[in-house]
C-alpha cells in the first residue's frame, strides 16, 4: 500500500522533500519576528538557548510529525486514527492541527497581503516619495491596514496565488515551486546582507544581534525561545505530518529534519544580519513585527537614497513575499489534503472551498484590524486574538498531543522502524530522540503552555 499511494503523492526526492519544508519552516517568523526577539531577549544569550531549543525540542517534533505522517500515509485526523484504530479520541489531536493551521493561514493571508501591496508601493517608487519622515511612513501604514478595501484585495490576489500553486499537485505544485524559490530567497538576502553590512557603522547592528547579553535572558525570553522555534519549524499543527506522508520511504527522516532545522536557522540568522546593521547604521530604534517591517525598514531603505532605496525596498519585500508564499502554501496543503481525503473528491474542489472559507475569515481578521476594531473578544481585537491563539495557545497544545502520542501510545518499535527505515539504516540517535519524545518534550511544552495561561 506504501509504494502505490507513494509513488503517486510524494516528492521525488529528498531534496525536493527539504525544499518543500524548508518552504514551510522560512516565513514571516524568520524575518520579522526572530531578529527582533533575539536581540531584545540578551542576543548571542538567547541565539544559545535558540539553538538547543531548535534543534533538542523543535527538531524532534517535526521528526515526530514525520513519523506519523510517514508511517500512516494519512492526513491528520485519519494519520492518528489509523495508527491506534482502537483510541479513537487521539484524532482531536489532528482535529486540533486542523483548526490551528485554519487561524493561522488566515493571519498569515493578512499580512502576506500587506506584503504584496507594500511591493508594489516599493516598486512604483511610492515609497520613496515618503523619505525618511517616520511621522509620514507610519501614518500611511496604519491608513492602510486600517482600510477596508486595499488589504482585502491583496490578501485576496495572495490567496488565490496560493491557491494556483497547490493545484499543480505535489510533485509539480509544491515541490517545483520551492525549488525555485528557496534559492531565490537566499539569493535575494545575501544580496541584502552585503548592502546592510557596507553601511557605515553596521557593526553597531552585529552587537545588538550577537554580543552575549545574560542579564537580558529572562525566564520570558527563555519561553519565547522555544515558542519561536515551534512555530518558526512549522510545528504542533499538523503540516509536517502531511509533508511526512510525502517523503519517499527511502529517506533519512533524521538527517531530513537537522536539514531543515539548521536550513531555517540559517536564514533567520541572515535576515537579522540583512536587518539590524541597516537599522542601526540610520540611527533608528529597532522594533518588532509589523512596526519594523512596514514602518522602520522603508525609512532605512529611502535613507539608501533614490534608486538604491527603490531596489533594496523591492528586493526586501519581494523575499519577505516568497518566505510568506511557501509557508502559506503548506498549510493550504495540510487544509486541502485533509478535506480531499475526507471528501474523496477533486483535489480543485477541495482547494477551492478551503481557498474561500480562508478569504472569508481573512476579510474578517483584516476588518477586525480596522472598522471593526471596536468589536473586542475577551477585550482585545480580533487581529490581536487570531494572533494568540496562533502564536501562544494553539500549536504547544497541538505539539504535546503529538509528542505524547507518539511517546506513550504509538508502541515503540514502529518509532524504531520509521527512525531506521526498517532497519536498514543504524539509527543510533533512537534511544536519545524516544527519550526526549517521552519526557523532555511533553515537560518543555507544558511549561510553555501553563505559563501561556498565567
Ligand atoms: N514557519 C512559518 C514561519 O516561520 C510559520 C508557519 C507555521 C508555517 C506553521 C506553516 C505552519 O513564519
Amino acid at each position: 500500500m506504501q509504494s502505490s499511494k507513494q509513488s503517486t503523492n510524494s516528492f521525488s526526492s529528498s531534496l525536493g522533500a527539504i525544499m518543500a519544508a524548508v518552504g514551510s519552516a522560512v516565513g514571516l517568523g524568520n524575518i520579522w519576528r526572530f531578529p527582533y526577539i533575539c536581540g531584545k531577549y540578551g542576543g548571542g544569550a538567547f541565539l544559545l538557548v535558540y539553538l538547543c531549543f531548535a534543534f533538542g525540542i523543535g527538531m524532534t517534533l517535526m521528526l515526530s510529525e514525520f513519523v506519523i505522517g510517514r508511517r500512516s500515509l494519512h492526513t491528520p485526523v485519519k494519520a492518528f486514527e489509523s495508527l491506534a484504530p482502537k483510541r479513537k479520541g487521539w484524532r482531536y489531536v489532528g482535529v486540533l492541527g486542523l483548526i490551528t493551521c485554519f487561524f493561522i493561514l488566515a493571519q498569515y493571508l493578512v499580512i502576506s497581503g500587506w506584503t504584496v501591496s507594500y511591493f508594489f508601493d516599493a516598486i512604483t517608487g511610492r515609497l520613496a516619495t515618503m523619505g525618511q519622515n517616520a511621522t509620514a511612513i507610519s501614518d500611511y501604514f496604519n491608513g492602510f491596514s486600517t482600510s477596508a478595501l486595499r488589504p482585502v484585495i491583496f490578501l485576496a490576489v495572495f490567496a488565490v496565488l496560493t491557491a494556483i500553486v497547490i493545484l499543480g499537485g505535489v510533485q509539480k505544485g509544491i515541490e517545483a515551486v520551492s525549488k525555485v524559490l528557496m534559492p531565490v530567497l537566499v539569493v535575494l538576502l545575501v544580496v541584502l546582507c552585503v548592502r546592510s553590512l557596507t553601511l557605515p557603522g553596521a557593526s553597531k547592528g552585529l552587537e545588538y544581534l550577537f554580543s552575549p547579553d545574560f542579564s537580558k535572558l529572562t525566564a520570558e525570553g527563555v519561553l519565547a525561545a522555544l515558542g519561536q522555534a515551534m512555530f518558526s519549524l512549522s510545528v504542533g499543527m499538523g503540516v509536517m505530518i502531511v509533508y511526512g506522508s510525502y517523503i519517499p520511504v527511502s529517506d533519512n527522516l533524521f538527517r531530513t529534519s537537522m536539514w531543515i532545522t539548521a536550513s531555517d536557522t540559517f536564514i533567520a540568522i541572515l535576515a537579522g544580519v540583512a536587518i539590524f546593521p541597516a537599522v542601526f547604521s540610520c540611527g533608528m530604534e529597532p522594533a518588532g513585527g509589523p512596526g519594523l517591517t512596514f514602518c522602520v525598514l522603508p525609512s532605512v531603505f529611502n535613507s539608501m537614497g533614490g534608486v538604491m532605496g527603490t531596489i533594496f525596498a523591492s528586493i526586501f519585500f519581494l523575499l519577505l513575499g516568497i518566505a510568506a508564499l511557501t509557508s502559506a502554501i503548506s498549510l493550504l496543503e495540510a487544509l486541502s489534503a485533509w478535506l480531499l481525503e475526507t471528501l474523496r473528491t477533486h483535489r480543485w474542489i477541495a482547494t477551492l472551498v478551503i481557498i474561500v472559507a480562508e478569504i472569508a475569515v481573512a476579510v474578517v481578521v483584516s476588518l477586525g484590524n480596522g472598522v471593526w476594531s471596536d468589536f473586542h473578544i475577551t477585550g482585545i481585537t480580533i487581529f490581536d486574538f487570531v494572533d494568540r491563539l496562533n502564536s501562544i495557545y494553539l500549536p504547544p497544545l497541538g505539539a504535546l498531543g503529538t509528542v505524547l502520542f507518539l511517546g506513550w501510545v504509538l508502541p515503540s518499535d514502529e518509532l524504531r522502524d520509521e527512525l531506521s527505515n526498517q532497519g536498514t539504516l543504524r539509527a543510533v540517535y533512537y534511544p536519545a530522540v524516544r527519550f526526549i519524545i517521552r519526557w523532555v518534550a511533553p515537560l518543555a511544552l507544558l511549561v510553555v503552555f501553563v505559563s501561556s495561561l498565567l
